[in-house]
């Protein structure tokens, strides 16, 4: 007998409601609504009030992914975050039990901006084991929590936000069926995109003692973005095009490449370098900047609100991020409604 496919039937997204555009950041910091558009291509971003945690942003995505698939009810929650409400324990179990889920499967996944699609494959992959029939796959980050407000870098680029998909068992011939996905890592990266202090190898309570690498503590995300700009690039690209092969799909059949949405220039590149038309590369960063794990679900559910993402488009999506790490998946665009 076949494992069963998990298909996608629902989809759902929250963003706070403060909007930060680029001139509120010139502001504060040294730069420009040009610098930020040309480098990065985005204009605003969203970002939570300081009594908003990842936890509020993951339910209502959760609920509207819910009313999207049109079910009261799924047998596992998977989220994947970089800001866990808490270090300890994982966010997921909250977020089931805020949504009424009951005593359902729930965890976290940790895989910075490839987040989303590493939580795709596992919910993908306890549907397949039979662990689940049906699952809620969350990419929620609150970056405002660890940027540093200082970093001129970081806060053009990162906003808040969240996305959630609803997954069900069913066969690989429907629309909304995943592809095998396609994942990886490159640990010898990890120094690239970081929050160094806070974790067990530098723990926040024993700065002051002169304990850490350098004596002082660094709770604040950084990342090398010049340095990790090509990887993003190559390692987005050929594992979109593992997954379309996976699919059985040629360059030409890719309707659709959702890629986190990192970078215009990076977008671009990315379709550059598989050779496909730019125009089939859908664009959002423009409106929200990087979500970091919930860029991909908040890229679809605009493209398929806009009508750039239509029922049936071979769809193939793909992300890049700390660890580093990477991963893509193809899908036959479904015919829902994001909520
Ligand atoms: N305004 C004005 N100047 C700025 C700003 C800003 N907001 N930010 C940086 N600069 C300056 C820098 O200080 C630097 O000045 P210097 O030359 O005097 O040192 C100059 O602009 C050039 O900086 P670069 O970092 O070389 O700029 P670049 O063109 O590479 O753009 C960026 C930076 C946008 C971060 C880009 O490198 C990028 O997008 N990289 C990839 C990011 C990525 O893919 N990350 C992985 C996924 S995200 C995740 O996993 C969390």
């Amino acid at each position: 007998m076949n494992a069963a496919a998990a298909v996608l039937c629902g989809l759902g997204t929250w963003l706070p409601p403060q909007a930060v555009t680029n001139d509120d950041l010139a502001r504060e910091l040294d730069t420009s609504d040009a610098w930020i558009r040309s480098r990065t291509g985005i204009g605003t971003r969203f970002v939570a009030t300081p009594t908003v945690a990842t936890s509020d942003l993951a339910v209502e995505a959760g609920r509207r992914a819910l009313k999207s698939a049109g079910r009261d009810a799924v047998d596992g929650v998977v989220l994947a975050t970089t800001t866990p409400d808490r270090p300890c324990p994982a966010t997921a179990p909250l977020v089931a039990a805020r949504l009424g889920l009951g005593t359902v499967a729930s965890f976290d996944v940790g895989a910075v901006c490839t987040g989303f699609l590493y939580a795709l494959a596992a919910g993908a992959g306890l549907i397949a084991a039979g662990t689940v029939d049906s699952v809620l796959v969350i990419g929620a980050d609150t970056y405002s929590r660890i940027l540093d407000p200082a970093d001129r870098s970081t806060r053009a680029i990162f906003g808040d936000g969240a996305g959630a998909v609803v997954l069900r068992s069913g066969d690989a011939t429907e629309p909304g069926a995943l592809g095998t996905p396609v994942l990886g890592s490159d640990g010898t990266g990890s120094e690239l995109i970081t929050v160094r202090s806070g974790g067990s190898r530098e723990p926040l309570h024993t700065f002051g003692t002169d304990t850490g690498a350098d004596g002082r503590a660094d709770p604040y995300f950084r990342m090398a973005g010049k340095a990790v700009f090509r990887s993003a690039v190559e390692r987005m690209a050929d594992a979109a095009l593992s997954a379309a092969r996976r699919a059985g799909w040629t360059t030409d059949d890719i309707d659709r490449l959702v890629a986190h949405q990192a970078n215009l220039r990076i977008l671009h590149a990315v379709a550059d370098r598989m050779r496909i038309p730019r125009h089939r590369c859908p664009v959002h960063l423009d409106q929200v900047g990087n979500t970091a794990a919930a860029s991909i679900p908040l890229a679809l559910a605009h493209a398929a609100a806009t009508g750039t993402l239509a029922p049936g488009h071979r769809t193939v999506l793909t992300a890049f991020g700390g660890g580093l790490t990477w991963g893509a998946c193809a899908l036959r665009w479904p015919d829902l409604t994001p909520a």
